[in-house]
C-alpha cells in the first residue's frame, strides 16, 4: 500500500504478546494479519473500504471480549484502557477520508502502543494473581 512501507517486514506474532486467553489472542493476531495484509498485499488486492470495515468490526467483537476479560479479572485500569479503545473507534473514524499513510501510521502505532505495550499488561496482572 505504498512505497515508505516496502523496506519493513510483515509483522509476525510472538507467544510473548500472548494473553492466554485464545479469543483474544486470536482476536490480536487478526489485527495482526489484517495490518500486514494492508501493507504488503499488492495494491489491486488491497480494498480501503475492506480495511476501514474490518476495523470497526474488529473494533466492536473485540473491545467488547477485551474489556469483559478485563471487568471479570478486577483488572484496575478497566477505565482508563476503555478510553484508549474508545479512542481507536474516534480515530479510525476520523480517519476515513485521510491519506493512506496515515491510516497505516495509526495502525501502526496502535500495534506498538496499544496491543504490545498496553494489553500486555494485562496479561502482566493476569499472571500475578496466579
Ligand atoms: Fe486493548
Amino acid at each position: 500500500m505504498g512505497w515508505p512501507y516496502l523496506y519493513m517486514k510483515p509483522f509476525e506474532w510472538i507467544p510473548g504478546l500472548n494473553l492466554g486467553i485464545e479469543m483474544i489472542d486470536s482476536e490480536h493476531r487478526h489485527l495482526f494479519e489484517l495490518y500486514n495484509r494492508a501493507v504488503f498485499a499488492n495494491d489491486e488486492r488491497f480494498e480501503r473500504d475492506e480495511l476501514f470495515q474490518d476495523l470497526m468490526d474488529y473494533a466492536h467483537k473485540h473491545f467488547t471480549d477485551e474489556e469483559q476479560l478485563m471487568e471479570s479479572a478486577g483488572y484496575p485500569d478497566l477505565e482508563p484502557h476503555k478510553s484508549l479503545h474508545r479512542s481507536f473507534v474516534r480515530r479510525v473514524e476520523s480517519l476515513r477520508s485521510s491519506p493512506d499513510w496515515q491510516v497505516l501510521d495509526f495502525f501502526h502505532e496502535w500495534l506498538f502502543r496499544h496491543i504490545m505495550a498496553e494489553d500486555t499488561k494485562i496479561k502482566r496482572f493476569l499472571d500475578s494473581r496466579k
